[in-house]
């Protein structure tokens, strides 16, 4: 195994320290939950997580929180993503991968439209919070 260097940990240091920011819950308002259950990994999950850390980082987010959820139950359009915005209905997205991921981001939590075709679960609209 090859030695890393000082430079090498400083950046894997820098890194880490975003992803842990990604996960602290103070001061924001926006909260994404990812299947991480078996199906939920075998399908992808674990892309999306890594897109949508990465999406987020590229349009300058910090508003979020990335919180990975167990078995969803919906194992049939996994990898599942449900976002839960201000102003904007809870919903379940699936049958998401890296670039739907990215959308989600953009689309969603930055423009809070949501990306119609995943789109796999919100309220109806008279049970939704105002
Ligand atoms: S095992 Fe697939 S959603 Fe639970």
């Amino acid at each position: 195994m090859s030695k890393m260097t000082l430079e090498e940990l400083r950046k894997l240091r820098e890194a880490k320290k975003q992803e842990a920011a990604q996960r602290d819950t103070e001061g924001k308002d926006t909260l994404v939950i990812v299947g991480m259950g078996t199906c939920g990994i075998a399908a992808g999950a674990k892309d999306v997580v890594d897109a949508l850390l990465d999406e987020l980082k590229k349009v300058g987010n910090e508003n979020v929180i990335i919180r990975q959820a167990g078995c969803m139950g919906l194992c049939h359009v996994e990898p599942t993503v449900e976002v839960r915005s201000p102003g904007i209905p809870n919903t379940i997205y699936g049958n998401v991968d890296a670039e739907v991921a990215r959308k989600i981001v953009r689309q969603h939590i930055v423009d809070g439209r949501l990306v119609n075709k995943h789109v796999y679960d919100k309220p109806a609209a008279d049970i939704i919070e105002q």
